[in-house]
């Protein structure tokens, strides 16, 4: 939920740590600082301000006010300690001469800063990472790798950390237990960072740390240790994808941006998947043998992940007649879930860092699930961790709303219960045939959603102005709604919910009043006569009525909505990866005109990495 860097070499440190954070403001915003080694003086410079990381640049004019040449930043989401100069990171010890930035929690801190104060240690600050810096002080004797190594045996928690030391400025030491931790590897200079982006200009050499690993960085190269402090040696990947995909591309938003790249990141996730009438998937790790003998699928994830394996879920029961439970990653580990080696776990995320859902992977494969993970972040660690992941291939999503993750996601989750309903002979070879063509003409249909945006941002002009937007639907519908709903919450701060529209009457529908708008989804041609009904039940009880239909449908719809979007004709399959895209236009189009900030909601991050 914060954003790491850190830079040893031969340049200006603070320009780059800052320009490293600015790529890593997604992951949190509250506030921003940067710790370098100030030679002349032989201490620690540490700057550090709340608010947007511009606060804390415009008052080093870019980090040309500091001369060093090694340094660590990061970039906040509170987690311990409100938004504030003193709780922002770099976080110091008692005499100013360690300074540690740190992404996750430390859940004993608690107990630890008190066994500190007994010592007589003074706090400044209300946050958990003070007790880290504190503490390797406390243990420091001269070798700071040894005292980072006391530290870690007696901290719990999630962490990814930064520690610099005025005593030997020619190194960092970087640490990683749950939240994310990349090396990247330069000539004469080295870097950590909580992700790639943040170093993507200085260097496509990286390595992903794992749990319980550590790095010393220097001028020279990188120490790796495993948890027993054992040298060990990393792969080093060179990152293949270009920098101005982490870029805006002159889009105002990157929202915005990455909406309208949906059809091409669709067309990567796709093409190389679907070949010579076949769904492929390289190196799929299931047998045949062992699908056959599925019990049971577990989808687990959180936010609009949980929505694709909510739509998901409807898919694979009906091809592969295969009972499908979807689970939040927060509640899985406490619902005793019914897992054996006979299960099927997908596990769905974009970042592949979501600690909730890793916490799920990691009790889903103690019960002896098998672990296949839907990922776009390539090497993230729920990737790692599972026996089989399908790469979104989306590129990097920036903006904290996911779009093009999840359609990616939710088409090849899509792709995958055809694939497997192929393999268990649950799905005639001519239905077979028709969804594959499906998924070959979506790019182009989304296209055609997208070209007609206009619309859809008339729309949001009529609405923007409500505080209370209902989304209704059945079946696929229903599960369309509940991304569509989260999507206008979390970017324009409406208060919304989505809803099956059968169970309105049984109690909700007081709420409807006049004027009260209601979004009314209703692709599903099966159930269209039902989901014209309950436009009227809304309509009778004073709702204004957005719905969104097939073009099929359009004319039908219109005599009793008072608008309607639409999207062209498709399979059942791919209607909620085609009906996403104008939901995602007018949740976009009503945050532009309430004034929001899109890409960076309040209270928001892009990866939460905190339980
Ligand atoms: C989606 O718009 C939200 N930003 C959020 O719900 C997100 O989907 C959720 O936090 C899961 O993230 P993940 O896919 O990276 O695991």
């Amino acid at each position: 939920m914060c954003g790491i860097v850190g830079y040893i070499g031969k340049e200006q440190a603070a320009p780059i740590l800052i320009e490293g954070l600015s790529r890593l403001e997604y992951r949190g915003y509250d506030s921003a600082g940067v710790a370098v080694f100030d030679a002349e003086s032989g201490s620690l410079a540490v700057h550090k301000a709340k608010g947007r990381l511009q606060v804390l640049s415009e008052q080093l004019h870019g980090g040309a006010d500091l001369d060093s040449t090694v340094g660590v930043g990061h970039t906040r989401w509170a987690t311990h300690g409100a938004p504030s100069d003193i709780n922002s990171h770099p976080q110091m010890s008692r005499s100013g001469k360690i300074a540690v930035v740190h992404n996750g929690i430390i859940e004993n801190y608690t107990e630890l800063k008190g066994f500190l104060q007994s010592k007589g240690v003074p706090f400044v600050s209300e946050t958990d990472t003070e007790v880290v810096a504190q503490l390797i002080e406390y243990f420091y004797d001269g070798d700071l790798l040894q005292a980072v190594g006391r530290v870690l045996r007696r901290i719990q928690g999630a962490y990814a950390l930064g520690i610099l030391c005025a005593d030997c400025p020619d190194r960092i030491v970087s640490v990683r237990k749950d939240s994310p931790l990349i090396l990247g590897w330069g000539e004469g200079c080295n870097f950590i960072a909580s992700d790639v982006t943040a170093i993507l200009r200085h260097t496509r050499r990286v390595s992903y740390m794992e749990d319980g690993e550590l790095a010393v960085l220097t001028r020279e190269g990188i120490r790796c240790y495993n948890h027993l402090m054992q040298p060990i040696d990393k792969d080093v990947v060179t990152i293949d994808w270009e920098m101005d995909a982490a870029e805006k591309g002159g889009y105002e938003h990157f929202m915005f941006k990455e909406i309208m790249e949906q059809p091409e990141a669709l067309r990567r996730c796709l093409s190389p998947r679907i070949r010579n009438g076949e769904a492929v998937f390289e190196d799929f790790s299931l047998s045949e043998d062992y699908v056959k003998t599925m019990n049971r699928i577990y989808i687990v994830a959180c936010g609009s992940s949980y929505h694709v394996g909510m739509v998901g879920k409807y898919h694979l029961e009906r091809l592969t007649r295969i009972p499908v439970e979807v689970a939040l990653g927060s509640e899985f580990r406490y619902m005793d879930p019914i897992v054996d080696e006979h299960t099927l776990v997908i596990v769905i995320s974009q970042s592949g860092e979501t600690l909730d859902t890793m916490a799920a992977l990691r009790e889903a494969r103690r019960l002896g699930g098998h672990i296949l993970s839907i990922v776009n972040v390539v090497g993230s660690s729920i990737a790692r961790e599972s026996d089989q992941v399908l790469y979104t291939w989306a590129g990097p999503e920036i903006a904290v709303a996911t779009t093009k993750a999840y359609t990616t996601q939710l088409a090849l989750l899509s792709l995958l219960a055809l694939f497997l309903a192929k393999r268990l002979g649950t799905v005639p070879e001519g239905d077979f045939q028709a969804m594959l063509a499906a998924f070959k003409e979506l790019p182009d249909k989304m296209e055609e959603v997208l070209s007609r945006r206009d619309d859809i941002q008339y729309f949001a002009s009529q609405y923007f102005h409500h505080n209370s937007i209902f989304f209704i639907g059945r079946n696929l519908d229903y599960a369309l709604g509940l991304e569509g709903s989260l999507k206008l919450k979390e970017i324009s701060y409406i208060h919304s919910e989505a809803y099956a529209s059968g169970e309105l009457k049984h109690g909700t529908i007081s709420l409807i009043e006049d004027g009260t708008l209601v979004v009314a989804l209703s692709t599903c041609d099966k159930l269209f006569a039902k989901a014209m009904s309950n436009v009227v039940e809304v309509k009778a009880r004073g709702a204004s009525v957005l719905a969104l239909t097939v073009e099929s449908r359009k004319e039908e719809m219109s005599h009793i909505a008072d608008a309607v979007m639409t999207i062209p004709d498709i399979h059942d399959l791919l209607l909620p990866t085609l009906g996403v895209i104008p939901l995602q236009l007018f949740a976009y189009y009503v945050a532009l005109m309430r004034g929001c900030d899109i890409d960076k909601p309040r209270n928001l991050a892009k990866s939460v990495t905190v339980e």
